[in-house]
């Protein structure tokens, strides 16, 4: 019996890590998800005319991202080690392998927002802003984002 339980805690235990791993892995897409949100259903979607011009929502759009793109680093601090269960993208092994490389992606983009916060005014001057920052999201991406399907 004894026995018994220290199998089943020894397999929780396991368990356990694997989900820590998911859990993590989760945390770091959905985290990019959050820029996506901001970059691509709010200034992407105004800048294509799929939803009409909203100044308020440009400038807040703006603001998040400028505020989370510094996250990037300490966000892919650990390595989950595993792929996000069912999802698009997912993490190359070279973000880990090549951190601080993968770091230096994070400050181009910082200065992409920077050039181009308070410049939006109209649709012609989103589709600007759109493109630089999505470019220097791409910068990143290309070496280190992995289309999983
Ligand atoms: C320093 C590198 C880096 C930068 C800069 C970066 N990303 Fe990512 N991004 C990643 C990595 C790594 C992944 C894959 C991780 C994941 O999705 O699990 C990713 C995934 C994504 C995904 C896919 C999420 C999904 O699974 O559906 C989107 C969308 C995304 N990023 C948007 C952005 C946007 C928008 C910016 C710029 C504002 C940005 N990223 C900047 C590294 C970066």
């Amino acid at each position: 019996m004894k026995k018994m339980a220290v199998v089943v805690g020894v397999l929780l235990l396991g368990s356990g890590a694997v989900m820590a791993n998911q859990k993590l892995a989760v945390s770091q897409d959905n985290f990019m998800r959050g820029l996506a949100k901001s970059l691509y259903d709010v200034l992407g979607k105004m800048a294509r005319g799929n939803i009409p011009y909203d100044q308020a929502a440009v400038d807040a759009a703006i603001a998040q991202i400028e505020a989370d793109v510094p996250k990037i680093p300490d966000t892919f601090k650990d390595n989950p080690k595993e792929d996000v269960a069912g999802g698009h993208y997912g993490a190359s092994q070279k973000v880990w392998q090549n951190k601080a490389d993968f770091d230096s992606k994070v400050p181009p983009v910082i200065k992409a927002v920077a050039s181009v916060k308070g410049t939006v005014k109209d649709v012609g001057s989103l589709k600007v802003a759109f493109k630089t920052i999505e470019d220097a999201c791409n910068g990143c991406h290309e070496t280190y984002r992995v289309k999983l399907k």
